[in-house]
């Protein structure tokens, strides 16, 4: 018997090789050139990015200016892109293959500059914090700049009818709140502070952002060139079909698919991206503006996603990948929002939100669990809650609980945002622990790696934290990039990285644990307002969500490069 297996696990491996073998190469369109200034000096670290049916691939040029791009057969159209040069592009005209060389003139634009770039040149004081804590909740300060020299009262026009219903809350609008977080505590008053400020910063009389001054130059900035590592990483963005969608967060299931929430009311779909088809397919959520957030996929291959909507009465939704068919689930009288979910290993599910519950996919019973989280004023003043108060109010904590992670042994983490707390709860005991890690300002995402680390994003505080159990330790990691606002979180438990979206700077930024190097591939897209990202371990891919741009993408390094 053990022969006779053996014989046809031999014959099958002849037949699979020959196979192999006797396929076709598939035709190929390479790309490739050098990127030079108009001196003739290489560029290095420039990025090229060539598109065709919606879809981008990018890649960068080395020391030598030199690039290359190997890619399915067809007609590109190719851009480059590089910090402090004007871009360029060719419009491919055929689908042949050859040499396209660029040359680029020095120029600064205020479009190429990330919302970390722009908050360089403002000083740090309560002001500055209060537009931050306000807005870059959603986006950078890069829009505020692009603007130019609006006034206060401008600033108070705009502001109402900025997201024009696109977005999961409509923060100034003045109308009925419909977010998922706290509702603002006076709109008005608030709307004037922030005006104010906006003029004194993004003004007429702004010492940088206004037509009536000198624009930056390129030395005003710290901005990072790409590591070597980078030069060696492709970049991949894809376009939703559907626009405004506000593509939130991505997961992928077992065959290395990327799902992802569609969390504006435009969208309240999900979304899944097929691998191999490279076709979307987008679930239209069976209730109204239901604001999918961050799902997760269960042991048995369930999609679970909870809806952050305040005015509905479902919580969780459940979406079977092999049919699409949905069911949603409630807790009648429980008041609480769910954000984020995880799936322990017995497939129930824990969310975060306006409160920790817990839902048992057997019995489809919720329980709420409180967390001890400090109410009141008495906050320290290096915390994202103290930057949204205005002159003279101190607000009471929100305590909304933002992210939730399960470790190797069951416990369950959660993250507080505005304070930057960390809870761990133990399921079997109840046993709740609390945890102040040292210089947060605040926290949003959360991740476990494979050896039971907490890793935390201090998005406001521009760090990456984290929390070795073992030994009862926390650690920073500081990104090279200044003013980095890392907002998502995922493990590459094969390798060992650590992978965030870069809000501010525009990143995908991965740190090695091991050595503590950053390697920050910058997004194709300026402003990409990347929020939770998903590695998967099939493919090795790092999957993202461009919320304010209506693509999804991944990043990967050169396998054989070192
Ligand atoms: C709830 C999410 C959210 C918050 C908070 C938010 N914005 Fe926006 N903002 C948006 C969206 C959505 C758009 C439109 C999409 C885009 O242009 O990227 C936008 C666009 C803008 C624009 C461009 C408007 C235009 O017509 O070109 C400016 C300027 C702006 N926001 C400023 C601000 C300022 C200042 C704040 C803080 C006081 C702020 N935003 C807070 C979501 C938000």
């Amino acid at each position: 018997m053990r022969n006779l297996t053996r014989v046809l696990l031999y014959a099958f491996l002849l037949l699979a090789c020959t196979s192999l073998h006797a396929l076709p190469t598939a035709p190929e369109t390479r790309i490739y050139g050098v990127v030079t200034d108009t001196s003739g000096k290489p560029i290095r670290g420039a990025m090229i990015g060539a598109t065709r049916n919606k879809e981008l691939t990018a890649r960068f040029s080395q020391a030598d200016g030199k690039y290359e791009l190997k890619l399915p057969a067809g007609a590109y159209d190719v851009k480059v892109k590089a910090f402090g040069y004007l871009n360029k592009s060719v419009t491919a005209s055929a689908s042949k293959s050859g040499v396209t060389n660029f040359q680029l003139t020095p120029g600064l634009r205020m479009d190429q500059l990330s919302g970390a770039d722009v908050e360089q040149l403002l000083p740090v004081n309560p002001e500055v914090h209060l537009i931050a804590a306000e807005c870059i909740r959603c986006h950078s300060m890069t829009h505020m700049a692009r603007g130019g020299s609006m006034t206060a009262e401008t600033w108070k026009k705009l502001l109402p009818r900025m997201t024009d219903g696109r977005h999961w809350d409509d923060p100034y609008s003045g109308g009925e709140f419909k977010g998922s977080g706290t509702p603002p505590v006076d709109q008005k008053q608030r709307l004037d502070v922030l005006a104010h400020n906006l003029e004194k910063y993004f003004g007429p009389d702004s010492p940088y952002f206004s037509p009536n001054v000198e624009p930056p130059k390129l030395t005003d900035f710290k901005h990072v060139p790409p590591s070597d590592q980078v030069l060696h990483s492709t970049m991949h963005e894809f376009d939703i079909p559907t626009k405004d969608v506000g593509a939130h967060s991505i997961m992928t299931d077992k065959d290395g698919n990327a799902w992802f929430s569609e969390i504006q009311a435009y969208g309240n779909k999900i979304g899944k991206f097929d691998r191999k088809s490279k076709t979307f397919i987008e679930y239209s959520l069976p209730i109204a503006d239901s604001r999918p957030h961050t799902g997760a996929f269960c042991p048995d291959g369930m999609l679970w996603m909870p809806l952050t909507a305040q005015s509905i009465h479902a919580k969780l939704l459940s979406l079977d990948p092999r049919n699409g068919e949905m069911h949603t689930y409630d807790f009648p009288g429980n008041p609480v929002r769910p954000h984020a979910i995880a799936c322990d290993k017995e497939g129930n599910i824990w969310t975060s939100g306006t409160g920790f519950l817990f839902f048992d996919t057997h019995t489809h019973q919720f329980k709420e669990i409180k967390l001890p989280i400090p109410s009141g004023t008495d906050y320290p003043d290096a915390t994202w809650m103290e930057w949204h108060n205005l002159p003279g109010e101190r607000l009471p904590v929100d305590k909304t609980i933002y992210d939730v992670k399960i470790d190797s042994k069951g416990m369950v983490w959660t993250s507080i945002e505005t304070i930057g707390w960390l809870f761990r709860y133990n399921p079997k005991t109840g046993d709740i622990k609390s945890f102040v890690p040292p210089n947060t300002v605040s926290i949003k995402s959360i991740e476990v790696d494979s050896d039971d680390n907490v890793w935390f994003a201090e998005f406001w505080g521009s760090f990456i934290g984290k929390y070795d159990q073992k030994a009862d330790k926390f650690t920073e990691y500081t990104p090279p990039t200044p003013l980095a606002m890392i907002y998502g979180l995922t493990a590459d438990k094969k390798n060992g990285y650590i992978w965030g979206t870069d809000l501010n700077g525009n990143h995908m930024t991965r740190l090695d644990p091991k050595t503590g190097q950053f390697d920050e591939v910058p997004f194709w897209t300026p402003q990409a307002s990347a929020r939770f990202p998903g590695w998967d371990p099939l493919t090795g891919r790092v999957w993202f969500t461009e919320a304010l741009a209506d693509k999804i993408g991944y990043v990967e390094f050169d396998p054989d490069y070192k």
